[in-house]
């Protein structure tokens, strides 16, 4: 007993050696001018305070509300608003995750799929008034924070050093519910070089199980996409993949089909490429499997948060974001559904077993700011 104790504790010894070894910037951590944090770059000091000033006062003491909800939703409208294509035909192409959105609000909220997206850029904006951060570095830090209050979620990307617009982006390049996979395939693909394929665009619409929409039928605002919008779950992959049967308000709207649920509000884009045979079985491979929603978000958005950007001259502050807490809930079928009621896309895999949640069919209540 005494020698596996003392065995053990040579071997956990070793281990941090071997850890601090590893990574001599553990032991060179900065002390912030404000006494209290440490850093491992000082450039990362100015962040704690804007955590938490956001935390307060955006986020409600630190939930995944609707402004958490928008925030992350205004961090892909920046970033993706860059088209390779357009600056080969010798046309501006947007600088990606460079803060347009905001500088240049005027304009770009003005464009058709930035709608609503003006509400929480004004929400933002007293508080990019009283930091010190470029707006570029700002949007994405507040999307990485305000997702880190929905359980389930990874720690996201945040990176400080970006370039700011000195120019708006063009229309155009913000995809829309109505648009068909192949369009938003491609849209992402030129605003990657490439990277964000059809498995890649499943990985980034993960953002979706924490969302609800607005504006795509003003009479219901936030109507959710799943019944759990405050859990960074794979909810959203298994009700997306049920049978749609209703409506949630007057509907059909633009970019609207059936939703499965009563107060749920389903978008065309996500329902065809839930079904498309190039994304579907990805799309299923989410369900159930709270590891690839936690990993495969984190990956993309730490590539999403910069594009456009020169990662070589960015100072990664990763570390200030909160490590969210995690998912702790069972994946299943809403009360009165099951597997009979699967469109079942993927032709590799059968669908997963699911439990039923107990009781009469329910409606999904909507997140109001
Ligand atoms: C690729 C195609 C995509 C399309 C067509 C699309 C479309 C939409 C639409 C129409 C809404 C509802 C807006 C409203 O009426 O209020 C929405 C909400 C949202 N989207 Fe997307 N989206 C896409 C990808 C993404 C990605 C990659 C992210 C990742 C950051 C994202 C994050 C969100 C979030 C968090 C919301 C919820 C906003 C809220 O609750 O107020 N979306 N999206
Ligand atoms: C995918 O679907 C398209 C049209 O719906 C069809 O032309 C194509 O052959 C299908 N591909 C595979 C691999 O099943
Ligand atoms: C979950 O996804 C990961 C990453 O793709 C995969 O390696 C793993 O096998 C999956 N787990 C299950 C239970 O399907």
């Amino acid at each position: 007993m005494a020698f596996k104790l003392l065995s053990s504790l040579v071997a956990l010894v070793a281990t941090i050696q071997g850890a601090i070894g590893a990574s001599p910037q553990l032991t060179r951590r900065v002390t912030c001018p404000d006494g209290v944090n440490t850093a491992s770059n000082e450039a990362c000091c100015q962040l704690f305070a804007i955590r938490d000033d956001l935390q307060k006062n955006l986020f409600d003491g630190g939930l995944c509300n609707a402004e958490a909800h928008e925030s992350l939703r205004l961090t892909f409208h920046d970033a993706i608003a860059i088209s390779p294509a357009l600056e080969a035909q010798g046309i501006f192409g947007g600088g990606g995750a460079d803060g347009s959105i905001a500088i240049f609000s005027e304009i770009e909220t003005g464009f058709h799929p930035n709608i609503g997206l003006d509400e929480v850029v004004e929400k933002q904006r007293p508080f990019i008034e009283r930091h010190n951060l470029g707006v570029a570095d700002f949007i994405q830090f507040a999307g990485a924070v305000g997702a880190s209050n929905c359980p389930g979620a990874p720690q996201l990307a945040a990176f400080v050093g970006r370039k700011d617009a000195t120019r708006p982006a063009p229309d155009g390049l913000v995809p829309e519910p109505f648009h068909t996979p192949d369009q938003i395939f491609e849209r992402l693909a030129d605003a990657s070089n490439g990277e964000f394929d059809e498995i890649l665009t499943v990985w980034l619409l993960v953002a979706h199980t924490v969302a609800a929409a607005n504006d795509v039928d003003p009479t219901i605002p936030g109507s959710p996409f799943d019944s759990t919008p405050g859990l960074f779950d794979s909810q959203f992959f298994v009700e997306t993949s049920l049978q749609g049967t209703l409506f949630p308000g007057d509907g059909p709207n633009k970019g609207e089909v059936q939703s499965p649920l009563h107060g749920e509000l389903r978008l065309q884009s996500d329902f065809a490429i839930a079904r498309d045979n190039r994304s579907a079985c990805e799309w299923q491979s989410f369900i159930n499997n709270q590891t690839k929603v936690h990993d495969m978000f984190q990956f993309v958005f730490h590539d999403l948060s910069i594009l456009g950007q020169d990662i070589d001259t960015l100072v990664d502050c990763t570390e200030v974001v909160p490590v969210p807490k995690p998912f702790t809930g069972t994946t299943h079928f809403p009360a009165g559904l099951t597997i009979k009621d699967v469109n079942h896309a993927c032709a590799e895999t059968p669908f997963p077993v699911l439990p039923t949640d107990p009781g009469p069919k329910t409606s999904v209540a909507p997140v109001l700011p």
